[in-house]
């Protein structure tokens, strides 16, 4: 077995995951949106004292699989550097007094394994929209060693700009599922927002202007323009990402294309990207929802594949 450990941003998350079933054996998850919430955004010193007290706590439930243990994998980039050091440091002793190796996993691979938890059926080649509080990229994934990025964001990422206006409104944090509920009960054509960098040829994302835009709307408006706001931005910051990819896909015709982290819970999205690809007959992928918002488990899957290819070499 593999014990994983996720501590880049605000979720203290412990998974063990089978190696030769690539089941998930545990899986612990504590959020520290609640903590959060009132600061609208993660406060990163506030953050690592949470992981110091909720790590051990989870870790105290693992203790009766440490015999069984080959390796211990942990997040080690990217993130907020006080957070990652929690659980790296968790990593390092676990390491040392099991006698253990440490697999090192990048976050945003983790992501897109993710898609293969309790999914074995789903495999690479994939093109991925990674869509999180800290990125916004296209991925074009075709093994565990080949991932190439071909387009990310120059600014704020998709997930950070719902994160951003829920803040200007003074709903909370995390902003994207709020912002989602919020947009439901909204008119998308109330409020013209420009599309970003639709006049620039670039393959790139941008979510500065539109915040910008909308943090205008907000101040000249009343609570009850807030929802329109919502369903208006959502609208523009999805149908930026679709006209970029529809520009990647004329050179770059897709066939399998997944969307993952947390922002790939949202439905408007979701609905958007399955009409986008219906033309080019390309198959849609993606994660269970309790495994598309950060989480151990989707580290410790890809812990596994790394575990297993040095195997076969040695
Ligand atoms: O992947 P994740 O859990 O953490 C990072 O690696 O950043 O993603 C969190 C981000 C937050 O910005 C959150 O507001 C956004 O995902 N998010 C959403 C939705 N659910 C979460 N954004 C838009 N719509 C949603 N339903
Ligand atoms: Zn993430």
């Amino acid at each position: 077995m593999i014990l994983s450990i996720e501590s880049s941003c605000d979720d203290s998350s412990i998974a063990i995951t089978e190696i030769e079933t690539r089941r998930v054996i545990f899986h612990k998850k504590i959020s520290q949106e609640l903590e959060h919430s009132r600061y609208g955004g993660v406060v990163p010193e506030l953050a690592a004292r949470l992981h110091a007290k909720a790590l051990p706590m989870i870790l105290e439930e693992c203790r009766s699989y440490f015999g069984s243990l080959k390796a211990i994998a942990v997040t080690t980039n990217p993130g907020l550097s006080v957070t990652l050091m929690e659980g790296i440091m968790m990593a390092k002793a676990l390491s040392i007094s099991l006698n253990i190796p440490i697999v090192e996993i990048n976050h945003l691979h983790g992501h897109i394994y993710s898609l293969f938890i309790e999914k074995e059926s789903t495999n690479f080649p994939l093109t991925v929209l990674l869509v999180s509080g800290g990125h916004t990229q296209v991925i074009e994934a075709n093994s565990l060693t080949k991932m190439r990025v071909v387009m990310s964001t120059m600014d704020d990422s998709f997930g950070e700009s719902f994160d951003k206006v829920a803040k200007m409104m003074g709903l909370g944090y995390p902003g994207g599922p709020v912002i989602e509920r919020l947009a439901r009960d909204g008119d998308r054509d109330s409020y013209p927002f420009t599309v970003p960098l639709q006049k620039r040829g670039e393959l790139a994302f941008s979510y500065s202007g539109l915040k910008n835009a909308v943090r205008l709307a907000v101040e000249s408006a009343d609570k009850s323009d807030y929802a329109d706001i919502a369903a208006s931005f959502e609208k523009i910051a999805t149908l930026h990402i679709m006209r970029k990819l529809k520009k990647y896909f004329k050179t770059n015709p897709p066939q399998r294309f997944a969307i993952v982290g947390g922002a790939s819970a949202n439905l408007y999205l979701r609905s958007q990207i399955e009409d986008l690809l219906k033309p080019y007959g390309a198959t849609l992928h993606l994660a269970e929802l309790k495994y598309c918002s950060d989480n151990a488990c989707m580290i410790g899957r890809m812990a596994v594949d790394i575990f297993d290819s040095t195997k076969n070499v040695s």
